[in-house]
């Protein structure tokens, strides 16, 4: 039993421990390896109080203690061989339908878009693809407020649209995985509804509904409380995202059968996994206690301590798993914010049964740093954080390697706010993303080079959180510029924005809502053809590369050190070494030249890719990014 006295070196020897504490110390801004030192390991927990700025309040610590003695579960060995798979080795794409390609130019994209550029998609190395929400929804999240599971929006088409899609993805040789979102579902959903207004039907117990002075202190993502009050029939709902996203309560056995027995459906027509929106946060600490203060300030959200990792999501995890994904073979990638390198073993060793894949988070904004500051990225801590995951994850479990997807600004434009070297940027980061050991996921338009959009005005922007941030920025005194540039900083907008896949289709094809000028700045800020194709053929070459070698792959990890190449300096250089080849990446993490990694001694090297060319062998530009080859 772990206790309020316990050390902080036994907390950190527990996965959930491990996490929370690496957490904490990222969120003040502090690197954990201090966690390491041997005289923090002999403090009590509450030492931690000394690093949070005495931000952490007794409740936090107690709530703390609770998840820990709630979850004994120790991950598995990762020591065996990696076991092949086809998630292990394809290249995953995003869609975000509504801005992906309009095929009926009412300037919302749709099925029909999507299914007019599967060549290219096929052509540029994909492998599969992942929908963001396709499924009828008022909208007010984008479809991540479902209103019915089993229907396609209109806005995207029919049902008879998305079978032709599927079907063109499979004779593509291609998979096809839906985004699963079960969380939540829009308040316009019939069984919110029915639950509201009807106290004794079936369904009231499907959502958490209270009475209005019964709530807690819980915050939205969204901005403002967590829970909508419904004056005429006097009860309180929680939502932990939108007033119209209503999270379901996963305790309850009828709702676990009708989200199976939905899954079970989508699978049953043939489509090949889910990608899990926020899937980690379905188990809620029963009574949905009250939020620590502290963990608010220092994490921005209140009560999340009590969802992140309820003490049911492995039972719910593996239920669904046995339930739906095992009999299909279906593959799972499940968003989990806030899940960490040790309990992210725990939900993907594949011992346990639970999920394939994890998309976490926080290799997106440097310590001490969030989403909505103004600040440029630091690849070091991308390269240290990368690092630790590709030495501690395990065999037993398999990585995701992304930068961006709909939900964050363009990762280049947070290495680059000034846009200098840019280009560089994208190419480097697709290097990473191709040879180290994982499975890469593209986020539309990144082969593109797309960066951030220059929005000018909130008019501009559709999107529900920057709405509410924005307005919650105003009501804490700022005036409405500096409210407007801390959301140009973080928008979600950034990444969706229509593809400009040329000067006729942009035109067209313009987010719903948004100004028409809107067009015609982003074709003239994004679509210089001759850049944007010269990121293509990189990505193409990459990808190519990737599937060439199953080293880059499967093959062992090992980062170089030395040279230069250690924490303090802005070299990256790693191996990927299997029985079949070996590979040498040198990376430049950083804008000044610094000598090239490379070295005679080590046997024959051949260049097998380069961002630069025609650059001297002994030394790397900025940002620059090459992949040897060793002669066998
Ligand atoms: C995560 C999704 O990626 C995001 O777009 C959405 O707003 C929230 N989950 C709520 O569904």
């Amino acid at each position: 039993m772990y206790t309020l006295n316990s050390r902080i070196r036994d907390i950190y020897a527990h996965p959930l421990g491990h996490d929370m504490l690496d957490r904490i110390l990222y969120a003040a801004g502090v690197p954990r390896t201090l966690l390491k030192n041997p005289i923090v390991g002999s403090m009590r927990l509450s030492w931690l109080e000394t690093i949070a700025s005495g931000k952490l309040d007794t409740t936090f610590f107690q709530s703390f203690i609770d998840l820990l003695n709630m979850h004994p579960e120790k991950p598995g060995r990762g020591d065996g061989p990696v076991k092949h798979a086809w998630w292990k080795e394809a290249v995953f794409y995003q869609i975000y339908p509504r801005s992906f390609c309009d095929s009926d130019g009412d300037g919302i994209g749709d099925l029909k878009g999507i299914l007019s550029k599967l060549d290219y998609l096929k052509s540029l190395g994909v492998d599969a693809l992942w929908l963001s929400p396709v499924y009828d929804s008022p909208n007010d999240d984008n479809g991540y407020d479902i209103r019915d599971y089993e229907k396609i929006m209109a806005e995207f088409g029919t049902m008879e649209d998305f079978e032709e899609l599927l079907a063109g993805v499979h004779e593509r040789g291609m998979r096809l995985i839906m985004d699963l979102v079960v969380n939540h579902t829009s308040d316009e959903h019939p069984w919110f509804q029915e639950g509201l207004h009807d106290p004794t039907s079936k369904y009231r117990g499907y959502y958490f509904f209270r009475n209005p002075d019964q709530t807690n202190n819980w915050t939205s993502f969204f901005s403002g409380p967590a829970w909508n009050t419904y004056e005429e029939q006097n009860v309180s709902a929680l939502h932990l995202f939108s007033k119209k996203q209503m999270d379901f309560n996963w305790d309850n056995p009828d709702v676990r059968d009708d989200v199976i027995g939905m899954v079970n459906r989508w699978l049953d027509r043939g489509v090949d996994g889910f990608r899990m929106d926020v899937i980690n946060y379905i188990s809620k600490v029963p009574g949905l206690p009250e939020g620590s203060e502290g963990i608010a300030e220092l994490i921005g959200f209140k009560g999340i301590e009590h969802y992140f990792y309820g003490p049911k999501l492995h039972e719910y995890l593996h239920e669904i798993h046995e339930r739906a994904f095992a009999p299909h073979n279906a593959f799972s990638v499940g968003e989990c914010p806030g899940v960490g390198l040790m309990t992210g073993r725990l939900v993907t060793g594949e011992e346990r049964k639970e999920l394939d894949m994890i998309f976490s988070f926080d290799h997106l904004d440097v310590p001490g740093h969030v989403r909505y500051d103004d600040y440029a990225f630091d690849l070091r801590y991308y390269r240290d954080y990368i690092t630790d995951w590709m030495e501690n994850y395990g065999n037993n479990c398999w990585m995701s390697l992304f930068y961006n997807n709909h939900d964050n600004p363009r990762m280049s434009s947070k290495v680059r706010p000034d846009g200098s070297y840019i280009r560089r940027v994208q190419k480097l980061l697709l290097v990473m993303q191709m040879t180290l050991k994982g499975t890469p996921f593209l986020f539309q338009g990144d082969e593109m080079g797309l960066a951030n959009y220059s929005f000018t005005s909130m008019d501009e922007i559709t999107d529900v959180e920057a709405h509410g941030y924005h307005k919650e920025l105003l009501e804490k005194g700022k005036t409405p510029e500096e409210a407007f540039s801390i959301i140009l900083s973080g928008t979600r907008e950034h990444a969706r924005v229509p593809l400009p896949w040329n000067r006729e289709s942009m035109k067209e094809s313009v987010l719903q809502m948004t100004p028409a000028e809107r067009a015609e700045k982003h074709i003239t800020a994004f679509l210089d053809q001759k850049e944007s194709e010269e990121i293509r053929t990189a990505c193409r070459r990459l990808i190519a590369l990737r599937k060439e070698y199953s080293t880059l792959i499967y093959g062992d990890f090992h980062r170089l050190m030395g040279r230069g190449y250690e924490e303090s300096g802005y070299g990256f250089a790693y191996e990927r070494r299997s029985d079949e080849a070996v590979f040498r990446v040198e990376c430049n993490l950083g804008e000044k030249t610094i000598p090239a990694y490379r070295s005679k001694e080590n046997g024959r090297w051949h260049l097998v890719y380069g961002t630069l060319r025609n650059r001297k062998a002994e030394e790397l530009g900025p940002f620059e990014a090459r992949i040897w080859k060793k002669e066998q």
